[in-house]
């Protein structure tokens, strides 16, 4: 069987910056409380109505097919992971296609918000190995200032997010021992509501009746009606909900987990790492995964002061900064891993 190797990478972030400062500004917040909390010191925001999740994946994936040293013509599938879609339906993967003119071929949508990229890594894997497809674009990409909450209510979310893109293309290597070695995938949906975007959902009542999540449906006539009420817009209930102090604890714990999962399968051990990618969820996250597994602070990739948390691209941006950077040579053992609202967690081994 084929191994599949990411051919080549690109990621685009919007120009504008966004520091804490003016977020304190919008919202009661301090420069200290961020930074102290999730090591974020600025982030970047899309132009609305003129950017959108495919436009900065279009600019990713230009890069990413670039990179590879091949043509548009010659992608024959995309996976687009998002959480931030520009539609409700259909995804953004039919809207790249359009946008790149790759009409024709297959476009996959995955909703594994920031295991995402990893999720959307395994597929293509699986599809390369087989010989079904020979160039499948990965794309991760999100447009979280579009609906964020800007006032106090939404601080603990909203000073954590930001925008931007990520690509990569997914190949056949004939190379012994190369490429992506394994994937390993989990999910846990007892824990889906605390890290969630109910509304609009249109159906999310079912599970969140008798909890103070419970959508208000307002003046809702017994059939058809709305996805979005007035009274959900008033309540702020259309707006991201993160209980993150849950979240932490399942993340540090997650984390170093599926990544051992990955080095046991391949029979490689933490001191064989060269380098970690983890999802840029928070900067204490990833110090505390790089404590558990005892690894060097220069073995661990961060970016996550410059961008915040770019949830399905997060990983594939600091994958680009940091092959970029010199930091991910040829023969590396990279290891990436995610974790994030589903709950979702992944790993992903690769001999560079
Ligand atoms: N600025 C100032 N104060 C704030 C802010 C803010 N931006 N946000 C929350 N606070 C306040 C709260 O209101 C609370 O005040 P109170 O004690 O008067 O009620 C106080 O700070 C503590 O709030 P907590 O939410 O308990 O703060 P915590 O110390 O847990 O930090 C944080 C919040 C940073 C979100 C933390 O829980 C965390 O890192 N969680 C992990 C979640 C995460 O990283 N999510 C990323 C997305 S998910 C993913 O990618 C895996």
């Amino acid at each position: 069987m084929l191994n599949s190797k990411i051919g080549g990478i690109g990621y685009y972030v919007p120009e504008r910056i966004v520091t804490n400062e003016e977020l304190s500004k919008l919202m009661d917040t301090t420069d200290e409380w961020i930074v102290e909390r999730t090591g974020i010191k600025e982030r970047r925001y899309a132009v609305k109505h003129e950017e959108s999740s495919t436009t900065m994946a279009v600019h990713a994936s230009k890069r990413a097919i670039e990179n590879a040293g091949i043509t548009e013509k010659d992608v024959d599938f995309i996976i687009f992971a998002t959480l931030s879609p520009d539609y409700y339906f259909p995804g953004c993967g039919v809207l790249l296609q359009r946008e790149m003119g790759m009409n024709g071929i297959g476009a996959l949508d995955i909703r594994n918000q920031c295991s995402g990229f990893i999720y959307a890594l395994s597929i293509a894997d699986q599809f390369v190995k087989t010989g079904m497809y020979k160039n499948i674009l990965v794309v991760g990409s999100e447009f979280h200032s579009s609906n964020l909450d800007f006032s106090t209510r939404g601080r603990n979310v909203t000073v954590i997010f930001g925008d931007g893109a990520g690509a990569a293309i997914i190949q056949p290597t004939e190379e012994e021992g190369k490429g992506i070695l394994t994937t390993h995938l989990h999910a846990d949906g007892e824990y889906a509501e605390h890290l969630a975007y109910f509304n609009p959902g249109g159906h999310g009542g079912v599970f969140l009746k008798d909890t103070e999540l419970y959508p208000d449906y307002g003046d809702e006539p017994e059939y058809g009606g709305m996805l979005v009420t007035h009274e959900m817009i008033d309540k702020g209930q259309t707006f991201p909900h993160m209980n993150g102090r849950y979240v932490f604890k399942f993340a540090v714990e997650k984390f170093p987990e599926v990544i051992r999962e990955a080095l046991a399968a391949t029979d490689y051990e933490v001191k064989d790492i060269d380098m970690l990618i983890p999802h840029q969820a928070n900067l204490r996250i990833s110090q505390m995964i790089q404590l558990n597994l005892g690894l060097d602070s220069d073995k661990v990739f961060n970016n996550i002061e410059k961008y915040g948390n770019t949830t399905a691209a997060s990983i594939p941006i600091a994958l680009c900064e940091a092959v970029e950077a010199g930091k991910v040579k040829d023969g590396d053992l990279v290891c990436l891993a995610a974790f994030g609202s589903g709950f979702t967690w992944g790993s992903c081994l690769i001999r560079w």
